[in-house]
């Protein structure tokens, strides 16, 4: 007997473990998540990212022993980067689409290893690749001011995707945010035979300061900013431009870049996109809930879940995270 008339108790549905359960709207599974892992040419033995704990630039052999971890866990699909020397960057980024780079090394790798049992993930840019760090090449526009041109930018791409489809990647993933650049890939993979091949789109990919720890990560030599190809954080309207545009270019996945800060952009674009629509939880992102785990300030377990559940709960189908593997073994 209560003494007030409360009929509507939705404290009901949370009484048990057992009934959170059963009335949980959002899941997280191992087949959800895509690991992204890095490359490294050079390196003696894997190194570890000093500001993204737990996560190493590897060497061949490192590689295919976290893929290896990967899989076991769960997770099936791995988003691989390339981290060249330094004295093999040039003005163009060339290496991304030699044939025995060290990005596509890692991709032939990977397929020898595990076949189709692995999905392998490339990203397709050039700033790993380019001596400036630029995500692509340098010019000047028809007014004299220098600018990372677009369509000469396209060519670079094509090349790359192609090497990479030839080294046996499953999935390209053009991050450079030029326009056109889903287009230009699609047409080059099919000319050469690869329709097979599919890509997915940084559609909405901003130009963020969560990124940080990529930069050590994969030894950038940028300096400056990527605003003039990166979206102002500032804006929604134009990343539902980016997506349909995409689609319309023929991407397989669109993708929303950082997740946790732009929620509101995958919720947007999973109420009208007809493919699947991914979140990328970025370096910053992961590097903040581990150091806060670390010193204690946070349960660095349960804050890795609800980022995932709530990056999951707003709209993304698929989620690129530097958690996937604790994540997968917490899920198990
Ligand atoms: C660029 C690229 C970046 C990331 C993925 N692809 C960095 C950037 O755009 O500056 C960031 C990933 C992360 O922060 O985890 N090719």
């Amino acid at each position: 007997m209560s003494i007030y008339e409360i009929s509507r108790r939705p404290r009901r549905l949370r009484t048990t473990s057992a009934m959170r359960e059963l009335v949980a709207e959002t899941r997280v599974s191992a087949s959800d998540l895509i690991y992204p892992m890095f490359v490294a040419d050079g390196l003696d033995g894997k190194r570890e990212i000093t500001s993204m704990p737990g996560q190493y630039q590897h060497t061949l052999d490192s590689l295919k022993a976290g893929a290896h971890d990967a899989l076991e866990a769960g997770v099936r699909c791995i988003d691989l980067f390339g981290v060249p020397i330094d004295s093999d960057k040039d003005a163009t980024g060339s290496v991304a689409w030699a044939e025995d780079g060290v990005l596509n090394r890692g991709i032939r790798a990977l397929r020898e290893e595990f076949g189709d049992d692995l999905i392998v993930m490339a990203d397709t840019c050039l700033d790993e690749f380019t001596d400036h760090g630029h995500c692509g090449v340098l010019g000047t526009d028809a007014q004299g001011a220098e600018v990372v041109l677009n369509d000469a930018t396209l060519e670079g791409y094509t090349r790359m995707a192609v090497a990479q489809a030839r080294a046996g990647a499953h999935v390209v993933s053009p991050s450079g945010m030029m326009d056109g650049q889903v287009a230009a890939i699609r047409r080059a993979l099919d000319a050469e035979g690869f329709t097979g091949v599919s890509i997915m789109a940084y559609s909405a990919k901003y130009a963020s300061a969560f990124f940080g720890p990529f930069r050590e990560a994969v030894g950038s030599s940028l300096s400056g900013d990527r605003r003039t190809y990166q979206q102002d954080p500032a804006n929604l309207r134009e990343s539902l431009l980016e997506a349909q545009l995409d689609i319309d270019e023929g991407a397989d996945f669109v993708m929303v870049k950082p997740a946790m800060a732009y929620l509101d952009v995958v919720a947007k674009i999973a109420e009208f996109s007809p493919v699947p629509v991914a979140a990328y939880q970025v370096s910053g992102e992961y590097a903040m809930i581990q150091a806060a785990g670390r010193n204690g300030w946070v349960d660095l377990e349960a804050t890795m879940m609800e980022s995932l559940t709530s990056i999951k709960r707003a709209g993304a189908q698929q989620i690129l995270t530097y958690f996937a593997v604790d994540a997968a073994r917490r899920l198990r």
